[in-house]
């Protein structure tokens, strides 16, 4: 099993959306999945309500309770469990952090976004974890200048997941549904890129596995 946790200090740059969204594609794509809602809103915890899907379970869950939680899970068929976290309650990202294989930072291309990506990337880096940046909600022309120059901070300051995410009705649409932008239309661009990250994070996810085997050999 592997586990993503989706992080970041900043309110509204789409934790929650892309939880929802991501695990619908990797479901799609094979892989059985468990989210967690550790954030107080509830707002993926009320997403799940409202698709009411057994093969696609949401908890909410405690910092204290998250490691045994996970360690069961791993014992089970899940392949797959993503944590959503609060921006604010750090007890509870940092216990996704610590647990997580792989830590998703979504960051909006507005410099203040960046800047405050920056708190949660250095968190990260002195707990010794894994991490990407996602730029989400770019404008869907995609290639403006302000894009581009997020994109290239992004990139000094650690990898960026491919592809860029847009600002698009469909995730909120979605959201509103219980349902992830690949199903409200299997055709659309949100759609499509949401199967591209999926893919991009399945690779991501097997380099870390393989040099996880590497070190344990060298060990
Ligand atoms: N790619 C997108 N296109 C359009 N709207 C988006 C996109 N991503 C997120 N949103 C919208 O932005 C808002 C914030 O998203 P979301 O709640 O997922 O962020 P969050 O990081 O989980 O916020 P919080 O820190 O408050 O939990 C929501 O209204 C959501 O519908
Ligand atoms: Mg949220």
């Amino acid at each position: 099993m592997r586990t993503i946790a989706l992080v970041t200090q900043k309110g509204g740059s789409g934790k929650s959306t892309l939880a929802a969204c991501l695990a619908v594609a990797a479901q799609e794509a094979g892989e059985r999945v468990f989210l967690f809602d550790m954030d107080p809103q509830k707002s993926l915890l009320k997403w799940g309500a409202r698709r009411n899907d057994k093969e696609l379970p949401v908890e909410a869950i405690s910092a204290a309770k998250l490691p045994t939680a996970l360690a069961t899970l791993a014992k089970g068929n899940v392949t797959l469990t993503i944590i959503d976290t609060p921006a604010t309650e750090t007890q509870a990202s940092e216990a996704a952090i610590k647990a997580a294989d792989l830590c998703i930072i979504p960051v909006r291309p507005t410099i203040f976004d960046i800047w405050s990506s920056e708190t949660t990337r250095g968190k990260i880096k002195t707990m010794m974890k894994d991490y990407v940046f996602l730029l989400n909600q770019c404008p869907s022309s995609r290639e403006t200048q302000r894009v581009l120059d997020g994109a290239a901070a992004i990139e000094a300051m650690g990898g960026l997941l491919r592809p860029l995410i847009a600002s698009r009705v469909d995730y909120q649409e979605a959201a509103r549904e219980g349902m992830g932008v690949t199903e409200i239309n299997e055709e659309s661009p949100a759609a499509e890129e949401m199967r591209q990250l999926w893919t991009s994070l399945k690779k991501r996810l097997a380099r870390l596995k393989a040099g996880d085997k590497q070190n344990k050999k060298a060990a």
